[in-house]
């Protein structure tokens, strides 16, 4: 018999190089998550191939649904909904979590709907046991986007600012492929830079002096490939330089949120998307934040990057708004989050 006090979404991330699938239920929170990730699959091509990427969520998907059932001791009858990832990500990613997600709902007789993978990001704080209220000004930060955004409530979103060129997150693959870390080199660069010397070298803020809230970052790594281009090696070049551009980031990230949240004369930030596990970033943020009286909230660490709870718990807000997607399955590599 099933708990009237249950209602259970099982969520299902395939964007990008994650098979993320999790279970959250509505009364008892997260129940379950489980990820494959992709990383050493495409390590050695420097990048995410995307066919790969769809053929191993074709052979992930499956054991991972059973996986996370497993482990929150549930059975598919237990399931009342189904979210997916529908977009912006790799086409042949998306559809193979589109199409198990919405062909599992079919089946099951319950509803699907397409989750937003940036709303996920956006919305994963919320699974932490102390949630921010709206309206918030929130910071998405991963490989493909660099957005300030105006929060009012589940779906009232505004771009404050957007990168003109490339995302934070692909900055530091860049720039970790220059000193030589592997893909993605975001993590690898933040331990890195711990050892450098932040005296050394000074970055420019890209685009601190100039009114409004963009952001540019493709510069930053022509100025890492620069430094390291003039600058005769040493043992401790690569750290140095790693910690100059992470610094750089930072500062740049925590001037425009710190005018973001004057602008909007709100009281919150949130923090999400894979660059949030960046811990100077972090502390650079929550140090301005107790300047300002203000709060700040990020996800935990594993749920920064690409992640199955996420999409549940989006999913679940949008179909306890009365959302629910037909049974035509749509994915879009493209999808602005301020078209929701
Ligand atoms: O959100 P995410 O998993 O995927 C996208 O939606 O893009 O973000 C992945 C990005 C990668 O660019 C990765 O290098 C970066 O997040 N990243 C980090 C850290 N961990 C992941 N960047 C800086 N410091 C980290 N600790
Ligand atoms: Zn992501």
């Amino acid at each position: 018999m099933k708990c009237k006090k249950s209602y259970c979404v099982l969520g299902i991330e395939t964007s990008c190089d994650e098979t993320g699938v999790a279970l959250y239920d509505v009364h008892r929170g997260l129940l379950a998550h489980v990820l494959h990730s992709q990383i050493e699959l495409h390590a050695e091509y420097g990048g995410v191939v995307p066919e790969l990427a769809s053929r191993d969520h074709i052979q992930k998907i499956l054991p991972l649904i059973e996986s996370v059932l497993e482990k929150a001791s549930c059975a598919l009858q237990d399931i009342d909904a189904i979210a997916y990832t529908a977009g912006p990500g790799l086409v042949g990613a998306l559809l193979i979590g589109a199409m198990v997600g919405r062909s599992l709902a079919f089946a099951l007789n319950i509803p699907a709907v397409a989750v937003h993978h940036m709303e996920g990001h956006l919305l994963a704080p919320m699974l932490e046991p102390n949630p921010p209220d709206f309206p918030f000004v929130a910071l998405l930060v991963s490989g493909g986007h660099t957005q300030l955004i105006s929060v009012k409530e589940l779906g009232d979103y505004e771009l404050l600012g957007d990168s003109v060129d490339d995302a934070v997150g692909e900055a530091f693959d860049k720039t970790g492929k220059l000193l030589g870390l592997g893909y993605p080199g975001g993590a690898a660069l933040e331990k890195l830079a711990k050892q450098g010397n932040p005296e050394r070298f000074h970055f420019p803020r890209p685009m601190v002096n100039r009114p409004g809230l963009d952001f540019s970052f493709s510069g930053l790594k022509t100025f890492a490939a620069n430094t390291l281009r003039n600058t005769p090696f040493d043992a401790t070049l690569h750290a140095d330089i790693a910690r100059a551009f992470q610094e750089a980031v930072v500062e740049t990230l925590v001037i425009k949120c710190r005018r973001a949240l004057k602008k909007m004369r709100w009281k919150t930030l949130v923090v999400a998307g894979g660059v949030s596990a960046n811990s100077a970033l972090r502390t650079g943020l929550s140090d301005m934040i107790v300047q300002l009286n203000c709060q700040v909230y990020f996800p935990r660490t594993e749920f920064c990057t690409d992640n199955g709870a996420m999409i549940a718990y989006a999913g679940c807000q949008r179909l306890l708004a009365g959302e629910s997607t037909p049974l035509q399955v749509d994915v879009f590599p493209r999808w602005p989050l301020m078209e929701l």
